[in-house]
């Protein structure tokens, strides 16, 4: 149960993807909304398609605005049990106002030096935010990495990261896989692949436990 916020500077990065997976996984138990406050997303037909127990809802705010989100999320909280919000990372007060009531921040990444860069820079924000909301967890998962990728890569990626103690880098590795279901199918249904499934599971271990 929680307050979960998928966020990454990098475009592209799969916050999307990430976000809808998540809230499919937490409405299996409880009660759940996914807020959608990235201007670059309207998948409104993918959240026709669920069940009872997930809410959909797309906000429009402006970076500058810190009382939209912050008075939606304090109604919402009122209502469901988990709230996943994708939203893009750039610093504003936006974003703060949706971090100030995290418990669980997830940064999605790849592994370029620029996304390194990238990373620490949505990293510093967010431990700025862990100052006054102590309770918040940091997630840092490398998506969309091409299969084939040398292990070596990888750790050095891990290494640069490794070194801040206030954010876990998952174990999992999410790659680039040919056969990732669109947002219209849902990534837990029998269409999916195997591979898919087992990467999934192993990312929603990580992040709800
Ligand atoms: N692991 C993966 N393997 C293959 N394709 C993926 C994977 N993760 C995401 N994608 C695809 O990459 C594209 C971008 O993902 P997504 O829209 O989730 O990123 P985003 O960070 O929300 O982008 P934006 O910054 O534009 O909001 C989508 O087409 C999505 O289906
Ligand atoms: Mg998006």
């Amino acid at each position: 149960m929680g307050i979960y916020v998928v966020t990454s500077l990098k475009r592209g990065s799969g916050k999307t993807t990430i976000a809808q997976y998540l809230s499919q996984a937490l409405s299996i138990l409880n009660k759940t909304i996914l807020l959608d406050a990235d201007l670059s997303s309207a998948n409104y037909e993918w959240a026709m398609q669920q069940n009872n127990h997930l809410g959909f809802e797309h906000i429009n705010v402006v970076e500058s605005d810190s009382n939209t989100l912050d008075l939606r999320i304090q109604h919402l909280k009122n209502h469901y049990a988990n709230i996943v919000v994708d939203i893009h990372g750039h610093d504003s007060n936006a974003l703060r106002s949706v971090l100030k009531h995290a418990n669980k921040i997830i940064i999605p990444t790849g592994l370029t030096e620029q996304d390194t860069r990238l990373v620490q820079e949505m990293l510093a924000l967010a431990i700025a935010i862990k100052q006054f909301n102590t309770g918040l967890q940091i997630y840092i998962v490398l998506n969309k990495i091409p299969i084939g990728t040398d292990a070596e890569e990888i750790i050095e990626a891990k290494k640069h990261l490794q070194d801040i103690p206030s954010a876990k880098f998952l174990n999992t590795v999410i790659y680039n896989l040919d056969e990732w279901p669109s947002y219209l199918n849902n990534a837990l249904d029998d269409q999916s692949s195997t591979d898919v499934q087992v990467i999934l599971q192993d990312f929603l271990t990580e992040v709800l436990n």
